[in-house]
C-alpha cells in the first residue's frame, strides 16, 4: 500500500519526509521519491527499490527547501521502475503530486491530455492528475485543484506541491486515508500516523471530500463544494507500534476490517459504466479465444487453492466449461493432462509461492494458456503468466491470508461474469443482477462487521478445545475449507473441514458432546439437506454455531448460536460468510495467547518446495 508525507515549515523537509516515509516501510513498497522546492526550484528525486536506494542516490545532495512531499509506491498501474515511482510532475516542472489509490478515468483523461500536447513519463494513472492541474491552472492553485476534483473519478488521498506557492500543501481525500499533523510553525501530512507520531500527537483526520491547503503556521479545510469546515482536532494517544496497526492490536484484524475497501478496489474499473457488464482491459479475450479452451484448470496453495475451490464453481455455474483444480505441489508431479485447448488459472496472493510458479512454467511447457490471480505487480507469477488479474487488496502482511481470500473471490466471480458474457451463457438480465449485486458487496462487507460480537464470545469460550469441526455443502464447503485452515494456522486447534452430507461416512464418529461445530447454512439451493446434517451433529450434543443469510428466519431453532451475514446472491455471499470464520480464528488465537501474525513454523511467502 502506498504511503504519503508531507511537510511545510521552518526546517529542512527531507529529513522528514525520509523519516516519515521509512515509518511507513512496514506496509510494503517498491520505490519511493520525495520533492521539495528549493528557491524558485521544485527538486524531485525518485528511484525503485528501498528506501535505502533513495538515500544513497541522494546522498550529498539531499534536496534543499522546507516544503516538500514524498511517497511510497506499491504499484498497481505500470510495475515498479523509477518512472513510475512518485512524485510526478506536469511537463513544465511546476507541479508535483502524489497520490494513493486509483483514478478510474485515467484513460480518456490521458487521452484528452495527450491530444492537447502533454507528454506522460509513466505508466500510471497518477500521472494524469498532475497533468490536469497544470492544463487548468490559471494562477489560482487552490481553484485549479477543486476544479481537477470534479474531473477524476476514482478513489484517492492527493498532495499537491506548486513552484509557485511555496508557502502552502494542499491536500484532498476520497477512500484513502489522510492524518495532518499540526505543529508548532510547522505542519506535516501523511496518509497514516505513524508517519507524523514522532513529531506531533495532534491531528486532523480528513474526512472523505475534504480538501486542505496546508501552511506553516495554520490549516484551512474545506469540502468539495468548497465550503470551510471547522476540524476538531484528533490526540493520538497510541504508540508507535499500535499506530503501525492503524489502532488495531494485530495486523491480522486490521486486513480483515480492511476488506470493504480491498473488494471495492478490485471490482474498480473492472464495471462497464451502464453497470450491465464486465471489463477486462488486461485480457482483452473473445469468443474465438474462448472457443479454443476445452477446459480450464486452475491450480494454488493454501487460501488461494480455497479461493480457487470457489472460482471453479462460478465459472462452472456461469461459463458452462468444465474445471479441474489442484494444489500446485500435487499438479507438478501428476502428469497433468493439460494441452493447448486448455487455459490455467493460477492463483498466488504474493505472486512467489515457489510450487505455484512451477506449475504455472509447467502448464505452459505443456501448451497453456495461462492467466495468473496475483496482488503483487511485477512478482514472478505475473511476469511469468500470459495475462494476469490483479487483485488490488493492498500488502497483506499478517501470515494468515484474508483480504487476499476475498479479493481473489471478486477477481474470479467477475472473471466468470466476463467469460458468460462473451459465450453467452447466461441471460444479460442475469448477468446484470449479479453486477448489481457485486456492487452492493462493499457496503456488505462492512455491515457483516456490525453483528460480530457473540463471534468473539465463542471464539473466547471454546478457544480451549483442542478440535473443531466445520462443516456446509457447495460453496459453504469451500468456505468451510477457508475457515478450518485459518483456525489451524493461527490457533493452532485442529480443525476439520467436512461436506455436510460426507459426515456420516466416518467423520461423525468424532462428534460427542461439547465439540464446537462451525456449520455454514448460506445456500438456499441445498438448505434443507444442510439442515439434516446441522441436525445430525447437535443429535450427538455438540455445540454448534451456525452462519446464515440475515434473512434466515429457521437455523436458530437447530443451532446454539446464529451468525447471521448481509442477504445477497447466493454465489457473492461466501465472501460474507468467511468474515465471521476469520474472526473466530483471529480471537480463538489471541485467546490462546498466540502469536497471531507470526503463527509458528509458518511464512508469509513459501519460495522453497
Ligand atoms: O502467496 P500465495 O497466495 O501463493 O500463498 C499461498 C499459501 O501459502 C497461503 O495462502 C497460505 O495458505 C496462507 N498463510 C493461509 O492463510
Amino acid at each position: 500500500m502506498c504511503g504519503i508525507v508531507g511537510y511545510v515549515g521552518k526546517e529542512e523537509a527531507a529529513p522528514f519526509l525520509l523519516d516519515g516515509l521509512s515509518k511507513l516501510e512496514y506496509r510494503g513498497y517498491d520505490s519511493a521519491g520525495i520533492a521539495t522546492i528549493d528557491g524558485t526550484k521544485l527538486v524531485v528525486e525518485k528511484c525503485v527499490g528501498r528506501l535505502a536506494a533513495l538515500k544513497e542516490k541522494i546522498d550529498g545532495h539531499v534536496p534543499k527547501g522546507t516544503i516538500g512531499i514524498g511517497h511510497t509506491r506499491w504499484a498497481t498501474h505500470g510495475r515498479p521502475a523509477d518512472n513510475n515511482a512518485h512524485p510526478h510532475t506536469d511537463g513544465a516542472g511546476r507541479f508535483a503530486v502524489v497520490h494513493n489509490g486509483i483514478i478510474e478515468n485515467y484513460l480518456p483523461l490521458k487521452e484528452g491530455l495527450l491530444k492537447k500536447g502533454h507528454e506522460f513519463k509513466s505508466e500510471t494513472d497518477s500521472e494524469v492528475v498532475v497533468h490536469l492541474l497544470a492544463d487548468v491552472y490559471d494562477g489560482d492553485f487552490e481553484a485549479a485543484v477543486h476544479r481537477v476534483l470534479t474531473m477524476i473519478e476514482g478513489s484517492y488521498s492527493l498532495v499537491f506541491l506548486s513552484k509557485d506557492h511555496p508557502d502552502r500543501l494542499i491536500c484532498a481525500k476520497k477512500d484513502n486515508p489522510l492524518v495532518i499533523g499540526l505543529g508548532n510553525g510547522e505542519n506535516f501530512i501523511a496518509s497514516d500516523i505513524p508517519a507524523i507520531i514522532s513529531r506531533t500527537r495532534r491531528t486532523y483526520i480528513l474526512n472523505d471530500g475534504e480538501i486542505a491547503v496546508v501552511h506553516r503556521d495554520g490549516v484551512d479545510v474545506c469540502n468539495f463544494a468548497g465550503e470551510r469546515i471547522d476540524k476538531k482536532v484528533f490526540e493520538v494517544n497510541w504508540n508507535a507500534e499500535a499506530a503501525e496497526k492503524g489502532g488495531y492490536e494485530h495486523f491480522m484484524l486490521k486486513e480483515i476490517h480492511e476488506q470493504p475497501k480491498a473488494v471495492r478496489d478490485t471490482m474498480s474499473q473492472r464495471i462497464a459504466k451502464d453497470g450491465k457488464s464486465v471489463v477486462f482491459n488486461e485480457l482483452k479475450w473473445d469468443k474465438d479465444f474462448l472457443d479454443s479452451i476445452d477446459k480450464i484448470s486452475i491450480v494454488a496453495c493454501g487460501t488461494a487453492y480455497h479461493a480457487g475451490l470457489v472460482g471453479k464453481t462460478y465459472i462452472e455455474k456461469l461459463v458452462r466449461i468444465p474445471v479441474e483444480i489442484d494444489v500446485a505441489s500435487e499438479f507438478r508431479y501428476k502428469d497433468p493432462i493439460i494441452d493447448d485447448k486448455t487455459l490455467t488459472v493460477v492463483v498466488s496472493q504474493s505472486g512467489e509461492t515457489s510450487d505455484t510458479l512451477a506449475a504455472l512454467k509447467e502448464a505452459k511447457r505443456r501448451g497453456a494458456k495461462t492467466v495468473a490471480i496475483t496482488n503483487v505487480v511485477g512478482s514472478s507469477i505475473a511476469r511469468e503468466a500470459d495475462r494476469v488479474i490483479y487483485t488490488w487488496a493492498g500488502p497483506e502482511i499478517a501470515v494468515a491470508s484474508t483480504k487476499a481470500y476475498t479479493t481473489q473471490l471478486v477477481a474470479f466471480f467477475m472473471l466468470a461474469l466476463y467469460m458468460a458474457e462473451i459465450e453467452g451463457t447466461q441471460p444479460s438480465e442475469r448477468i446484470a443482477e449479479l453486477i448489481a449485486a457485486l456492487q452492493k458487496l462493499p457496503d456488505d462487507v462492512s455491515r457483516t462487521f456490525e453483528d460480530m460480537e457473540p463471534i468473539k464470545t465463542f471464539a473466547t469460550k471454546y478457544g480451549f478445545n483442542e478440535d473443531a469441526f466445520f462443516i456446509g455443502r457447495s460453496l459453504d464447503y469451500n468456505v468451510a475449507m477457508e475457515g478450518s485452515l485459518k483456525l489451524k494456522e493461527i490457533s493452532y486447534i485442529h480443525a476439520e473441514a467436512y461436506a455436510a452430507g460426507e459426515l456420516k461416512h466416518g467423520t461423525l464418529a468424532l462428534i460427542v458432546k461439547g465439540v464446537p461445530v462451525i456449520a455454514l447454512a448460506t445456500q438456499k439451493s441445498v438448505y434443507e439437506k444442510t439442515l439434516g446434517n446441522i441436525k445430525e451433529v447437535k443429535a450427538r450434543d455438540a455445540v454448534v454455531i451456525g452462519i446464515a443469510a440475515a434473512d434466515d428466519t429457521e437455523l436458530a431453532k437447530y443451532v446454539d448460536h446464529v451468525i447471521k451475514v448481509p442477504a445477497t446472491d447466493e454465489l457473492l455471499i461466501p465472501i460474507l460468510a468467511v468474515i465471521p470464520l476469520q474472526l473466530l480464528a483471529y480471537y480463538a488465537a489471541v485467546t490462546r495467547g498466540c502469536d497471531v501474525d507470526k503463527p509458528r513454523n509458518l511464512a508469509k511467502s513459501v519460495t522453497v518446495e
